[in-house]
């Protein structure tokens, strides 16, 4: 085939058609669950300074090290186009001064988020995220919040076998010990180690711990496990979130080595999978969602506040949701289908149904028509096959007396009714 003249950028793609109706109702779903657990909606620029991704996410993290989409503005401004949402977020939380604003802030936001990536099935270069993010309130009640709505999302959108791997990564408190601990055991086996792996021993050893590279994995098996070098409150939060997923029936497993891709998490990390997912490799298993807790962040953007800001959020990989409702063929409720159509073959009938539409918007009645057309054999053929209960056909004639046609579909019996009353009329015929 030859090459068409313009096409999309790499790695990104058009959402249309069956793909569309599902996005409507993952949104449909998440507004709703978000808006009832009193999350209000923000939606931030598509775009941030450099410097608060490179210092929010961690220079050493692979989304900054490598998959940034960043440029220089005009004026001098380096601008990067969001490979997340958290960090512009805690942005706009400082920014707008929401730290005066009622506690906890509860946000919740849907839109596209942009990542350097090698394209492949369910990883894009532009993809969609919903997410919540929960500031300034203690308590590890508000981590089994989130975990419970992303549950009860998944499983609205009929996602079978949804699990939850959890862990802990400690905080300050207990983390730089262990890392140093880590580095040392890692150090000792380093020549079994992946040269990705290699340089992460220098940048950011608890990296090591998730990667897919068979012979570090066996290497990261025999290391010590943060889990159980928890310093006592961690693990008190630890203990405790694990008593809320029992007692909220949310299947779990505990994942040592899940550290995450970001930099800013502190204690409680998790992800979303769907068991058949987990069923491919286990290189090739993508989460369908994940997060946790970032105590430090708000700290890190710049406003210090004592005691820390607590924090607690999670992203939901929106195109990763759509793609496994299609492959599980999951049924959702299609839109209201048209019973009417209208056929006008004239001016001044095309002008007189143009209006008539707005009328049917307001009386919420979903109707067909064809206006580019003017042949009446077209349209009613058109009618015909969009399958509508009636027809309502307008020409020079019933546009100059202000009547209608009314055909019903099923018995092709005609009748005229008064423009003025269609719609009312129609509203009666329908019930
Ligand atoms: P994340 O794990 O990087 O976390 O992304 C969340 C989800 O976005 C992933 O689980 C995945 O489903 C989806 N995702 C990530 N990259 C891609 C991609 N290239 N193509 C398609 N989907 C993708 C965050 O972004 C954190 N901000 C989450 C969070 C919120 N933590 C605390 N609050």
């Amino acid at each position: 085939m030859s090459k068409l003249k313009f096409q999309k950028p790499k790695g990104m793609r058009d959402i249309f058609g069956e793909d569309q109706e599902y996005l409507d109702r993952i949104y449909e779903v998440v507004k709703k669950i978000s808006t009832f657990y009193n999350f209000q909606k923000i939606d931030t620029p598509i775009l941030e300074e450099t410097e608060l991704f490179s210092k929010g996410i961690g220079l050493s993290t692979e989304v900054v090290k490598d998959q940034m989409f960043s440029f220089k503005t005009k004026g001098g401004n380096n601008l990067t186009l969001r490979p997340e949402g958290t960090a512009p977020i805690v942005r706009a939380y400082i920014e707008n001064g929401m730290k005066n604003m009622p506690s906890p802030s509860k946000l919740w936001y849907f839109g596209p988020m942009f990542r350097y990536e090698k394209p492949q099935a369910g990883r894009y270069r532009q993809f969609l995220q919903f997410g919540l993010e929960t500031l300034r309130e203690e308590g590890v009640v508000r981590d089994a919040e989130i975990i419970a709505i992303f549950y009860e999302i998944l499983k609205r959108l009929k996602i079978k076998n949804i699990i939850v791997e959890v862990n802990s990564i400690g905080s300050s408190c207990c983390r730089p010990a262990y890392i140093q601990n880590l580095s040392k055991y890692l150090k000792s086996k380093k020549q079994y180690l992946c040269p990705d792996c290699i340089k992460r021993l220098k940048t950011n050893p608890l990296r090591v711990l998730d990667c897919k590279n068979e012979k570090c994995k066996m290497i990261s098996s025999q290391a010590p496990k943060l889990i159980d070098n928890l310093c006592k409150n961690c693990h008190k939060d630890f203990k405790e979130l694990l008593e809320f997923l029992d007692e909220l029936e949310i299947p779990y497993t505990l994942n040592p080595y899940l550290v995450r891709g970001l930099d800013y998490y502190t204690e409680t990390v998790f992800e979303f999978f769907s068991i058949e997912e987990n069923l491919q490799e286990e290189s090739k298993k993508l989460a369908l969602g994940g997060g946790g807790r970032y105590d430090l962040l708000v700290d890190l953007l710049g406003e210090k506040r004592e005691g820390g800001t607590p924090a607690v959020g999670a992203a939901l990989g929106v195109d990763r949701v759509i793609e496994l409702m299609k492959e599980n063929k999951i049924e959702i409720r299609k839109k209201q289908k048209a019973k009417i159509f209208i056929a006008q073959v004239c001016a001044l009938a095309k002008r007189k149904s143009l209006k008539l539409m707005g009328e049917f918007l307001s009386a919420r009645i979903p109707v067909l028509e064809s206006f580019g057309k003017d042949s009446l054999r077209a349209q009613l053929k058109m009618a015909d096959k969009s399958e509508v209960e009636y027809t309502l056909v307008l020409g020079q004639k019933e546009a100059l007396e202000g009547v209608i046609l009314v055909r019903s579909m099923s018995t092709g019996k005609q009748t005229k009714v008064k423009l003025d009353k269609i719609v009312q009329k129609i509203k009666k015929m329908l019930k």
